[in-house]
């Protein structure tokens, strides 16, 4: 091997982070990494005496109360060794309580951007940065009163402890999530941690991934052969160039799934690839789907049909098992976000994270050269191979294709009108305080994301707000039926779908958003059973989102095409980020 290729395999953290379970336990590593400092993710309850070599720990975020029975901890040494430590939010916590303080549950969540006043201080963790500024929350338990020797630094309306500091033993802790986009000095929060506080010396580039990913490809693959499945999205194409660089284009097979579950035109794309054959499973998909109405099901039902079209192919072409594995571009947040961590709550099961895949990666029949990337970070690694911006630059798709974002219901039910609007009983997923809800959708009659922000916060019963663009008929009149999946729906989703990314594209609004779901809610009349929902965010690594505005004139042009479609009762707008909503509906 390249010398210069040795330091990026086998690196030694310089900064450990604790997992107690939080959705972003290794964006946390992640950002230190692209801070130029090598680190890696630990259980959290390691003990002190493995963690020492490192110059400093960050104990992460997680779904527990630090009150429950078996919630995470750390081994308490760890605050006697003089090793610099950072707490966040559930880790804020966790030092509070373990070092003597105070943790209570708040009387109401904080979840989305907050403002945090923080104090000025010519500690190294906060220099320069006193004053008001925008953080992101997601918690619900609060630190009361700080431990011992720790000053409080920085407080928000709802949290009267979100930054605590004790310099003298180098031991920090925050409520908010530094390691998120949204809060707009976090990198400088952890740049002042690692070098500042930590004395952390640049180890790491994120130059040269290519060669050391495809060496992975290559030791975990030995003498056999690879199968991808590839859906035209940039995970899987990138995953699929890089083990037919490492492997050679004889030992790699593409082979696309057509489910019947994809987009206008997707099919003819990705069929017009090189190395990739279109395996035609329409009726195969639909038909597990049939009268499935619940998510998770919907989700574990897709997965194992890709698993049993797999065993098909290989059969049909005389793949033998032995000399085959799978390949899957797999990134980090589905595995994150299909509880595939330690302590990481099950938000939804990605379809390439069901029964049947784990029993082939427990075998060590599966490679996943990406799963430990984030969708940006994937790009750069495209970039890198030479990969077109056409295909690098395609909005994320997720693998259950429509299926996720064509709600079912198994009850018909009417809108229930409240003082801020109407809760219209379709549910949705959420990611509160990093754990899953799943809870009705609240529409409202103004496009106001503030407004959304603060009713999620204070309304405990549901977990998405949605603005009424435009009805066919009034909201109070419009009820949900129970319906499941069928090729009529899907077939009506498609349709909108295309005509919004069409005007989409045509006015450039596409390049200004990261993802653009449209999704169909069976809330209607008899004669215009679905709506529609829009549902544009902007994301970095689509672990958080921001709802993004729309200019009205796009977003008139939009609902006049929807709502001339046939079938289509209303068209609203999702205001909701991420947290306290997942970015796709199911
Ligand atoms: P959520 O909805 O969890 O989505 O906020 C985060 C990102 O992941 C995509 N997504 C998936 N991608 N298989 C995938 O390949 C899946 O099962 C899956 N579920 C969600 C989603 O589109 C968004 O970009």
């Amino acid at each position: 091997m390249h010398p210069r290729y040795h330091q990026y395999l086998n690196p030694q953290p310089q900064i450990l982070i604790l997992d107690a379970g939080g959705q972003y336990c290794h964006l946390i590593a992640r950002k230190v990494r692209d801070l130029g400092v090598y680190a890696e993710v630990r259980a959290s309850e390691t003990p002190a005496a493995e963690l020492c070599a490192a110059r400093g720990l960050i104990i992460s975020g997680g779904p527990s109360s630090v009150y429950d029975v078996e919630s995470p901890t750390v081994d308490p040494a760890i605050f006697t060794h003089g090793q610099a430590v950072l707490g966040i939010c559930y880790g804020h916590q966790l030092m509070a309580h373990l070092l003597g303080g105070e943790v209570k549950k708040g009387e109401k969540g904080e979840y989305g951007l907050a403002t945090l006043d923080l104090e000025a201080t010519i500690d190294p963790l906060f220099t320069g940065l006193s004053g008001r500024q925008q953080v992101w929350m997601s918690h619900r338990d609060l630190v009361v009163s700080p431990p011992e020797g720790f000053a409080v630094v920085g407080r928000t309306d709802t949290c009267a402890v979100a930054a605590m500091a004790n310099p003298g033993h180098r031991q920090y802790a925050v409520q908010f999530h530094p390691e998120v986009v949204h809060t707009t000095h976090g990198k400088e929060i952890l740049a002042h941690f690692v070098f500042g506080v930590c004395q952390c010396e640049k180890d790491w580039a994120a130059r040269h991934r290519a060669p050391v990913i495809e060496q992975e490809i290559r030791a975990a693959a030995g003498s056999r052969n690879v199968f991808f499945f590839v859906s035209g999205g940039v995970d899987s194409t990138v995953a699929f160039a890089l083990c037919t660089r490492a492997l050679g284009e004889n030992r790699v097979r593409g082979v696309y799934v057509d489910t019947g579950l994809m987009r206008e035109g997707e099919t003819d794309f990705v069929g017009r690839m090189p190395g990739i054959s279109v395996e035609c499973a329409q009726e195969q998909f639909l038909g597990a789907l049939e009268s499935v109405t619940d998510p998770e099901q919907k989700r574990h039902i897709i997965g194992e049909e890709f698993v049993r079209v797999q065993e098909r192919v290989i059969a049909s072409r005389r793949l033998l098992d032995e000399h085959w594995i799978l390949g899957q571009g797999t990134i980090y947040p589905d595995t994150i976000e299909s509880g595939g961590t330690t302590k990481a709550a099950l938000i939804k099961t990605h379809h390439n994270r069901v029964a049947g895949i784990q029993k082939l990666i427990e075998a060590g029949r599966i490679v996943e050269p990406l799963k430990s990337f984030y969708k940006d970070e994937v790009r750069e690694v495209g970039r890198e191979l030479g990969l077109p911006g056409e295909l690098l630059d395609r909005h994320p798709f997720p693998g259950p294709g429509l299926a996720i974002r064509c709600l079912c219901s198994d009850f018909d039910g009417a809108v229930r009108q409240i003082p801020e609007g109407f809760v219209i009983p379709v549910h949705s997923v959420g990611v509160q305080g990093d754990s899953r809800s799943y809870a009705p959708v609240l529409a409202i009659d103004r496009m106001d994301h503030i407004y959304a922000t603060e009713l999620i916060n204070r309304l405990s019963n549901v977990n998405r707000v949605i603005a009424e663009v435009a009805v066919h008929a009034p909201l109070a009149q419009l009820r949900v039926r129970s319906c499941s999946l069928t090729a009529e729906r899907l077939a009506r989703l498609r349709r909108a779908d295309a005509a919004v990314r069409h005007l989409s594209q045509e006015t450039g609004f596409d390049h200004r958003v990261w993802q653009f779901p449209v999704v169909l809610i069976p809330l209607g009349t008899p004669d215009s059973p679905d709506s529609i929902v829009l549902r544009p965010i902007h994301s970095v690594d689509g672990m958080t989102a921001q709802s993004v505005p729309m200019d009205p004139e796009l977003l008139h042009r939009i609902t006049k095409e929807l709502l001339a479609q046939h079938g289509i009762a209303a068209v609203f707008y999702d205001l909701t980020h991420k947290p306290p909503a997942t970015i796709e509906w199911e």
